[in-house]
């Protein structure tokens, strides 16, 4: 392949066709045979700086030569989060209709920041912002949202609006309640907000990991006495450790008693609004003033797409709108949405599109049977672990997450040397490539942690997992 037209960084329409086709076979062939390939591609930094490292290359390479390499030496050796055995974090189920509408607005470098940019990119972003309205049941008349890279940047937003409307400029005494399960992004987006440490309330979870009602009110109560001002309560539908979700309805009555806003963290948990047995865990969420849901995890989507939905979108465009004068032109008329107001970026990709074409491509009952079949599997799971002899289960099938760890009933081991064995068995997992299976830290437990939202996990492949554990936890108490 010729790159003969290199002045002006383009190829030829035959060139094009040869490159785009050899790329589509290549993902092709990777969504056919993901199953069996390895999930894990981990590399030392030695390994990666021998295999990866180079200067900048001045002259033109052929592009087959660079895409080879690419396949050769980048995608072999990265971690397959779509694979049905990356069990750990929050896995990325992600689907090939999205892949290539992904492209076409690449492609399309398509400008999602102003109706005038892309009227048509930003009424399918007003749409599928409306699909999700509905199906939490907000408002969708006055109710509002945008799509941003993920959750982190949505609880951001979402914060920042919160402050915004609530505390005004002066946000010096302002106080923020959120659990000791609560996501690390909402840490990160308070700190950025420049609120300081006594102005952050961590609220302790109860047994099931939910936030603790009653210390919630206490330390509302205790803030007001010392003169501070409690402007939000942030709950987590779908704890990452657990999947726990804190009581929605109690929260949203205090929030409505002491008016206070009230933000919900369901990037992990939000997807299961589409299954009946989720939307029973999920009760209370519509009450949110504001939401963060993730697409990129529980929605199938590939990376980066979270959302923030609000109540009521003027809050958005009144913490965001600024009106710079090279932007006077297009500013349009009040019904014609320009999205760079509603958020913190200016120039957005047009990310509506996979989510759009995917849920139009697959129907959202597939969804709603991919998250049923999720929500099942786990909850059998829990029933396989709670027959066996070996293993404990130390949080529930919630949500499609499960915490368990190696304690065989005939060894009395002590608590240290169940944490080192547990921490054995993960770390032989992984370092065989054949799964993902890290663990987490639950009331000072070491636990194996699942969280199994890929509906291409089957039990056979979870079976196969948990073999392998009980061979490696063999294996680690003969040495004992
Ligand atoms: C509950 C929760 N909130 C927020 C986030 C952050 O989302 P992102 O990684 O998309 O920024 C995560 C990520 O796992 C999460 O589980």
């Amino acid at each position: 392949m010729s790159t003969n037209n290199k002045t002006h960084l383009s190829l030829s329409k035959d060139e094009m066709k040869e490159y785009g086709y050899k790329i589509v076979d290549i993902l092709a062939e990777h969504f056919d045979v993901i199953n069996s390939k390895t999930v894990v591609g981990q590399g030392s930094r030695t390994e990666m700086d021998a295999l990866l490292s180079e200067d900048i290359p001045y002259k033109a390479t052929p592009a087959m030569e660079v895409l080879n390499h690419v396949t050769k030496d980048v995608l072999a050796n990265v971690n397959l989060l779509s694979h049905p055995k990356f069990y750990s974090f929050v896995p990325s189920p992600s689907n090939f209709i999205s892949a290539m509408s992904d492209s076409l607005a690449t492609g399309f470098n398509i400008f999602s920041g102003s109706w005038s940019g892309s009227a048509a990119a930003t009424k399918l972003e007003i749409i599928t912002i409306h699909w999700l309205l509905k199906m939490f049941k907000f408002p969708v008349k006055t109710g509002g949202g945008i799509f941003t890279s993920g959750g982190s940047m949505a609880n951001l937003t979402a914060l920042a609006t919160a402050r915004n409307v609530k505390c005004g400029e002066d946000y010096s005494k302002s106080c923020i309640y959120l659990s000791d399960q609560a996501h690390s992004s909402n840490i990160k987006a308070i700190r950025v907000l420049g609120f300081k440490k006594e102005q952050v309330r961590i609220i302790p979870t109860d047994m099931e990991f939910k936030m603790s009602i009653n210390k919630l009110k206490n330390a509302i109560a205790k803030d007001k006495l010392n003169g501070m001002k409690p402007f939000c309560i942030l709950a987590t539908a779908g704890t990452t450790n657990t999947g726990s979700v804190d009581p929605l309805d109690a929260i949203a009555s205090i929030c409505k008693k002491e008016k206070l806003w009230m933000h919900v963290d369901g990037a992990y948990g939000g997807g299961a609004i589409l299954s009946a047995d989720g939307r029973t865990l999920l009760k209370g969420i519509r009450k949110a003033d504001s939401l963060t849901v993730d697409p990129h995890k529980w929605f199938f989507q590939p990376y980066e797409m979270g959302c923030l939905l609000v109540k009521n979108h003027k809050w958005l465009s009144k913490t965001f709108s600024e009106k710079p004068e090279y932007l006077r032109d297009v500013e349009g008329n009040k019904s014609e949405i320009n999205f760079y107001d509603h958020g913190i970026q200016l120039t957005r990709r047009f990310r509506a599109l996979k989510f759009y074409m995917s849920v139009k491509t697959f129907g959202l009952d597939a969804f709603r049977e991919a998250v049923d079949y999720s929500l099942k599997l786990t909850e059998d799971l829990e029933e396989l672990l709670r027959n066996s002899p070996h293993w404990e289960v130390v949080s529930p099938a919630t949500l499609a997450v499960i915490n368990y760890r190696y304690n065989p009933i005939k060894y009395n081991l002590s608590e240290k040397q169940l944490d080192k064995l547990n921490e054995y068995i993960s770390k032989k997992i992984v370092n065989t490539r054949e799964a993902v299976l890290v663990t987490t830290i639950l009331q000072n437990q070491v636990v194996l942690r699942m969280c199994l939202i890929n509906p291409r996990t089957t039990m056979d492949d979870i079976k196969e997992t948990i073999n392998l554990c009980e061979k490696y936890a063999d294996e680690y108490l003969k040495a004992l």
